[in-house]
């Protein structure tokens, strides 16, 4: 197949003499590449046993970042060079748009509003799935595992995939039907995931339950022309593609289809490292249902000029009006060149019109499998080349197409209804993504620190707000650095999904009662408190196994062994024999015998 190049491209003779290690499919995408000028990929190769094992790494790699996009590298090629070329113009994206506040539902301040859409929801759960995206490299966190292990508290040491599959679990039970979760992988991250499924039994999630579907990198480009970048002879240059994968893999996978067949309607889509995610996802899928929405982003109210992206309706004339979320750098100068001289303007409350964007969507089924069939699951790619020179045709460094699963509405074409449900910050989002210097340093310009110390105190906050929400008396501790890092103590306040999905059910479980300081409560499966108060600095572990009913009436608990936090030495920062989970918090929390009551196991 090769030959018609030969004869114009003598530099193909060394890869034409390597006969033996190309496979017809290595022959057949060679020759692809070669129509698209791609001769720098098989030039010059040395003769046949030499180097041949990088170059049979070379050929696989190729393989598989041809079959892992729809169309082949061809098609990656001819979307490069399209997007390059209108990048490369510098047009600006937001020509003729003016931005408007979204159809928005606001559940900030929880209330009835609030409790009708979590009942809504509730009963919707039933008919949903979770897809979790975590392919991600967590660059910014540094940690030496995959961010699903890492404890989001380490009072009992749950760990993020351990939180989320537990709700799964406890939902698919409640609920009677076997929720799927769909977790997204890379390369970097796919053993690791499979391995702690396996070491923990799927975590109590039946067969066929789970569908894990693993991300491939992406090749990166060296010009406008859409050149493969090489990293040395037989090695291609790959970088990752985006979370706007689990489009792609949804669909390419038949995953999206299979949900359909067994009667889902929702996707809720969550990220690797936000505890919060479930407290406020059953009342945005209410929300959904409630308000018709086809596309829902849970977010949060938005201070003008924060750096978080703003959720906006761009209105366009002779075009249909598209809600999107816009970078902060950018919606600022647009609002200053359409409809507000004054940029982003506060409201009463001091919040900006455009809520902030965190990335937590609730997509029904049926429009989304519309989309997934028309663009083949490729999904408003874009591309961000920084030119190194004046005509915009070379590169600083390689690019490559990128794709971000928040995108989706660009495709939306047949009137489908985009909403924005609002939460209170702490309660829906809290993030670990920062290593314990850098959130310090965010701290210490008035930003979020985004670290698992923050992720962990707002666990802890976000079950004291559950038991204020059920007329507990809950007084906080105050909060001192750790690290540089604010961290209140306690009340430390652990509600397990087998014991409350929602507010309603803790409303239901608990009726008056106190708890303040450094307390902890945990409370796991069918547990009454009634008139209970914790305080002093005690502890409160009542774990019901399954079938078990337990009820505490008039009870105090103010001595006996407890859970105390003690932050960690420099040394012990510095030593490998401290888990990092800790170390990139900054602390541990000793069980100083605490004795459970009931029969679950801890
Ligand atoms: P983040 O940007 O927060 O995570 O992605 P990250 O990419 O892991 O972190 P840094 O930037 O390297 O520090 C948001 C979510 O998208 C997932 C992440 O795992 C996280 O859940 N993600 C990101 C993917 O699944 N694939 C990707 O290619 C990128």
């Amino acid at each position: 197949m090769i030959r018609k190049f030969l004869e114009n491209h003598p530099e193909l003779a060394g890869f034409a003499a390597g006969a033996d290690l190309v496979s017809p499919a290595d022959a057949s995408l060679a020759c692809a590449l070669l129509e698209e000028g791609q001769f720098h990929l098989y030039a010059d190769w040395d003769g046949p046993g030499v180097r041949d094992a990088e170059k049979r790494h070379f050929l696989k790699t190729l393989a598989t970042a041809h079959g892992a996009y729809p169309g082949g590298l061809p098609s990656y090629i001819a979307n490069a060079r399209k997007l390059l070329a209108e990048a490369s113009a510098g047009g600006n994206p937001f020509e003729g748009c003016s931005p408007e506040q979204p159809d928005l539902v606001d559940l900030s301040g929880f209330g009835a509003a609030y409790d009708e859409a979590e009942a809504v929801g509730l009963k919707c759960f039933a008919h949903s799935a979770v897809v979790l995206v975590a392919g991600g490299l967590g660059e910014r966190l540094g940690y030496h595992g995959i961010k699903l292990d890492i404890p989001v508290e380490v009072t009992r040491g749950t760990t993020y995939l351990a939180h989320y599959a537990g709700v799964v679990r406890a939902a698919s039970q409640r609920l009677g039907r076997q929720i799927p979760l769909v977790i997204m992988t890379s390369r970097e991250t796919d053993d690791g995931t499979r391995a702690t499924l396996s070491a923990n039994g799927n975590f109590g999630l039946v067969d066929g339950q789970i569908t894990v579907l693993c991300q491939e990198l992406v090749p990166a480009i060296s010009d406008i022309d859409g050149t493969l970048a090489m990293e040395g002879k037989y090695n291609i240059l790959l970088k990752p593609h985006g979370h706007g994968d689990i489009h792609m893999l949804l669909h390419t996978s038949g995953t999206a289809k299979a949900m359909e067949a067994a009667g889902v309607r929702y996707l809720l889509f969550i990220q690797d490292t936000n505890g919060q995610v479930f407290n406020a996802a059953l009342a945005a899928i209410g929300a959904s249902e409630m308000h018709g929405y086809d596309f829902n982003s849970i977010a949060v109210n938005r201070i003008p000029g924060e750096a978080v992206g703003g959720l906006a309706t761009l209105v366009r004339a002779g075009a249909p009006s598209l809600t999107l979320n816009v970078e902060y750098n950018q919606l600022d100068p647009l609002l200053r060149a359409t409809v507000s001289p004054e940029g982003d303007v506060p409201d009463v409350r001091g919040y900006s019109r455009f809520p902030g964007n965190i990335n937590l969507l609730i997509i029904r089924l049926a429009p989304y499998l519309r989309v997934l069939e028309s663009s083949g699951g490729i999904i408003a790619e874009f591309v961000n080349p920084k030119f190194s020179d004046a005509a915009r045709t070379q590169f600083k460094k390689p690019a490559r197409l990128e794709t971000m699963m928040q995108d989706l509405p660009k495709l939306f074409t047949s009137g489908e209804k985009v909403g924005v449900t609002i939460f209170d910050r702490a309660w829906c989002f809290s993030a670990c993504k920062n290593n314990l210097a850098d959130a310090a340093a965010k701290v210490a310009v008035g930003g979020p620190p985004e670290s698992a110390s923050s992720a962990e105190n707002d666990f802890y906050l976000a079950g004291r707000m559950r038991l204020a929400q059920a007329g507990m008396d809950v007084m906080a501790g105050s909060a001192r650095p750790i690290r540089g890092v604010p961290f209140v103590a306690g009340p430390r306040v652990i509600l397990r999904p087998s014991f409350a999905l929602t507010l309603a059910d803790v409303r239901e479980r608990i009726r008056g009662g106190a708890i303040s300081g450094d307390s902890t409560l945990i409370l796991e499966g069918d547990v009454r408190l009634e008139n209970v108060t914790v305080f002093g600095g005690a502890t409160l572990v009542v774990l019901a196994a399954p079938g078990e009913s337990l009820a505490l009436r008039d009870l105090t608990v103010s001595d006996g062994p407890t859970f105390s936090l003690q932050e960690l030495t420099d040394a012990e920062m510095a030593s490998e024999d401290v888990p990092e989970f800790l170390r990139i918090r900054g602390y541990r929390i000793v069980d100083g015998g605490v004795v459970a009551r009931g029969s679950a196991n801890p």
